[in-house]
């Protein structure tokens, strides 16, 4: 059995993440590819040793002499959003394997030399799209193409969260255009994303992104917020269905809702990932006095759901996402490129989209892509 030595920078909310992600998915999956811990990089020395002695890396370092190991295969990085672009074309010009947190870059210049240059490597690259993942959102889709819904006719979809809700709160990385994006680009990629996932392409948008607290406290004192709090986008699929999308980081009360509807001819499917082992479904045409919504329960039927648990009703959480994407990124690895899982071309398809909206909403007008 193949190993395949694993680098990751970064040990915030997603490094974490992707460490139990690669642990959980050696006692999940039998894998062509086994992941082998090499080294974590961090910006504070201090913690990076730490996290790597928790987490079970054989050392840490700083992400230069990472990419430089000749043990690390693939290159996980779990920075800010204006660390992606550098930190992966190093990784691709050494022949590494990339797999990126989202969003794929700042800009849209960045995100196209990030794709020429996985094009150009020949690696293996994945963008982490975790939502995706989700068996349900794969029966989602499924009875979509099916034919279950019908012809679709429109997908109303939001992300809001609330980790920004007080206008006191502080500004951080996330508030910098430099550094990042905005709602849009923090939360409402996952939304883009998860559009052309079940819909697929996006023919023409109008948008309208707002800062709504225009500034906020930084250790120098009050600081100018530079990016969007929450965004409106009006979408027409190539497909002929509309769509109408919301972000926001303001939202009080809304921890995780990344939800959708979509409506068809013949019904409508609704799903939150508040409640992400859950999946409803409306069919018309019912006797009226049965007519309703059923909730369909995740359960060992789907694959993905089995891999964790054989019972149903237990439910899988954010962090079984994340290990199927690794599964996926570990297949691709392996030679099987047969797992969902979202690559640097798809994701750049989501900066374009985002890059649409930024100059439809400043133009004030509607975009073609
Ligand atoms: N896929 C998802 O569901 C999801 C969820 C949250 C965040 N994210 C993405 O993950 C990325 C990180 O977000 P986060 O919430 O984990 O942020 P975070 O602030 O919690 O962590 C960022 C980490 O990067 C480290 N870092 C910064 N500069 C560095 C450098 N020069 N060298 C090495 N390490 C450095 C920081 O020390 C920190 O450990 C962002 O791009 C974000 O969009 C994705």
């Amino acid at each position: 059995m193949r190993n395949i030595g694993i680098g990751l920078i970064g040990t915030g909310f997603m490094g974490h993440a992707h460490a139990l992600a690669f642990q959980h998915a050696l006692s999940s999956f039998t894998l062509p590819v086994l992941p082998r811990l090499v080294a974590l990089a961090d910006a504070d020395p201090a913690r990076a040793a730490r996290c790597a002695a928790d987490w079970g890396f054989a050392k840490s370092c700083d992400w230069e002499s990472l990419i430089a190991d000749p043990q690390v295969e693939l290159v996980a990085i779990t920075t800010p959003n204006l660390l992606h672009a550098p930190m992966a074309l190093a990784a691709l010009a050494a022949g590494k394997a990339v797999y990126c947190e989202k969003p794929l870059a700042v800009t849209l210049e960045e995100a196209t030399q990030m794709r020429d240059a996985a094009r150009a490597a020949g690696v293996v690259n994945r963008v982490g799209y975790n939502y995706l993942q989700n068996p349900m959102l794969g029966l989602a889709r499924d009875l979509i193409a099916a034919g279950e819904v019908g012809e679709i006719v429109s997908f109303n979809g939001e992300f809001s969260e609330d980790f920004m809700g007080d206008p006191q709160g502080a500004f951080t990385w996330r508030c910098e255009t430099g550094q990042a994006g905005g709602a849009l680009a923090d939360l409402g990629s996952h939304l883009l994303s998860l559009s052309r996932f079940l819909l697929g392409p996006v023919e023409a948008l109008c948008a309208d992104l707002h800062t709504a607290h225009g500034q906020r406290p930084h250790q120098s004192g009050l600081r100018a917020v530079e990016v969007d709090d929450q965004a409106h986008l009006l979408l027409r699929f190539a497909s002929g269905a509309r769509g109408a999308l919301t972000t926001s980081w303001l939202k009080h009360g809304r921890k995780n809702r990344l939800a959708f509807e979509v409506c068809g001819t013949r019904g409508t499917l609704t799903f939150d990932q508040e409640r992400l082992n859950e999946l409803r479904f409306y069919q018309a045409g019912e006797r009226p006095e049965l007519a309703g919504f059923r909730t369909l329960l995740a359960g060992p039927q789907l694959p993905d759901y089995a891999a964790f648990c054989p019972a149903p009703g237990h439910q899988l959480g954010y962090n079984e996402l994340k290990t199927l994407e690794v599964r996926s990124l570990l297949e691709a690895l392996g030679g099987n490129s047969g797992y969902t899982g979202v690559d640097f071309q798809e994701a750049w398809e989501v900066e374009r989209l985002a890059h649409a909206a930024r100059t439809s909403s400043r133009e004030g007008r509607w975009v073609r892509l």
